[in-house]
């Protein structure tokens, strides 16, 4: 496919993503229908696509309207190309602009600048006050790709020449212990040996610095209460002499943990929800809560323009229940970790707030928040402890 057809090919997807298809979604069905589509020109549609969801609004702005094609033409006008240099009409490129569209297009301000919906860009300032606008700038970019070395294995010199070896260049991004940052071959990561034979796991910076901070010391056995694909359950079971286990609501999003923790050459034990009392307590609870993912929104660009107040009032109430729940398995001396990959105040510090108040046994011991960066996604965690007890964990 040529640049053009490319972008002719973004502009109807999103015209799809526009009338209410998920983009993944989308991608596939076209993918599959278009076979003269080789695996770059698929890679090269799937960015422009993913870069129009992150930047949807301003795209909307400077390209003057709110199809798919005014988004490529913004989208084009953001990055200092002349749409005319793509919208040639020739073979499968979009037609030439027409006056209208010469002549439409306005500069974003506010919460179009920041490409946030209005409501949530109130949320973002009061939850970062002047660090908002850098997240939400931030949130605009690709994410890097981060690769957690699996230190039970190998170490990050080993891990790093390996990679090298498939064409993939890492290097260590200060912002944890074992964390890399892939520069080069990002697409080559999952058939390198070094992930294939579990010397590395795809991880974010965030998240693995977070797991760094919990102190294993001691800690007889550890819950991962929401543990989904168990990316923080085998973080910990790296560093830990611990038992490790992992539970989910949902055991199907376990389903790959097994396969996962072996490659890795480390033990996470699944549990049902009715075989949690069967193992309490434990010295460390860590709840990784369903959140609105606003750190990531990068990652998933479209989340932040389907998200809505309604459905974030109810994972605040899925996160109290969470927290709730998660309190009663935790071991007298234990401590309880609260994280989500949200930046936003509701879903972080005003739960805590909320759970220490109607908990009045448990005191917060330490608090993180990541910010959106370079090296990682938007997280937060918070210790908590019983109060009448010297937390040793
Ligand atoms: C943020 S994800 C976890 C990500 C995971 N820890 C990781 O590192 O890959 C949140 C998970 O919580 C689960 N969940 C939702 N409600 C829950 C509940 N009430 N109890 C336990 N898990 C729950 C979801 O199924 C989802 O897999």
């Amino acid at each position: 496919m040529t640049p053009g057809a490319r972008i002719q090919a973004a502009i109807e997807l999103l015209d799809r993503i526009s009338e209410g298809a998920p983009a993944e979604k989308a991608l596939t069905t076209w993918a599959r229908g278009a076979r003269y589509a080789g695996s770059g020109d698929r890679a090269a549609v799937r960015d422009h696509v993913f870069q129009a969801l992150r930047c949807w609004r301003s795209y909307a702005c400077i390209g003057g309207g709110e199809t798919g094609r005014a988004r490529m033409i913004g989208a084009l006008r953001s990055a200092k190309v002349d749409p005319d240099t793509f919208f040639t009409g020739a073979g499968h490129a979009p037609e030439p602009l027409s006056a209208d569209e010469r002549s439409a297009g306005t500069v974003p301000l506010g919460a179009a600048a920041c490409d946030l919906p209005d409501w949530l860009w109130d949320a973002f300032r009061v939850s970062l006050k002047d660090r908002a606008e850098t997240a939400a700038q931030m949130l605009r970019e690709r994410a890097p790709v981060m690769l957690r070395v699996n230190q039970a294995r190998a170490s990050r010199d080993q891990v790093i020449r390996s990679l090298a070896q498939d064409d993939v260049k890492a290097e260590p991004q200060p912002i944890a212990k074992n964390a890399l940052l892939v520069t080069h071959g990002a697409r080559k990561v999952a058939r390198s040996r070094a992930y294939l034979e579990g010397l590395a796991e795809l991880q974010d910076g965030s998240g693995q610095a977070a797991m760094e901070g919990i102190n294993l010391t001691d800690a007889q056995s550890v819950l991962d209460y929401c543990a989904g694909g168990g990316g923080k359950a085998l973080a910990l079971a790296a560093r830990a002499q611990a038992e490790i286990y992992a539970h989910d609501i949902d055991p199907a999003r376990m389903q790959d943990l097994p396969e996962r923790a072996a490659r890795a050459g480390a033990r996470v034990a699944t549990l049902e929800t009715s075989a949690l009392a069967s193992k309490a307590p434990y010295s460390i609870v860590l709840c990784d809560a369903p959140c609105s993912g606003s750190g990531t929104w990068r990652r998933a660009p479209e989340a932040k323009w389907r998200l809505t107040p309604e459905r974030l009032a109810e994972l605040t109430e899925i996160q109290a229940g969470i927290l709730r729940e998660a309190s009663h398995l935790v071991a007298p001396e234990g401590r309880l970790i609260y994280a989500t990959c949200s930046v936003l105040r509701d879903e972080n510090e005003d739960r805590i707030d909320a759970f220490l108040d109607s908990a009045p046994e448990w005191a917060l011991r330490k608090m993180q928040r990541f910010d959106v960066s370079e090296a990682g996604d938007g997280f937060f965690v918070a210790h908590m402890a019983r109060k009448d007890k010297i937390a040793q964990f």
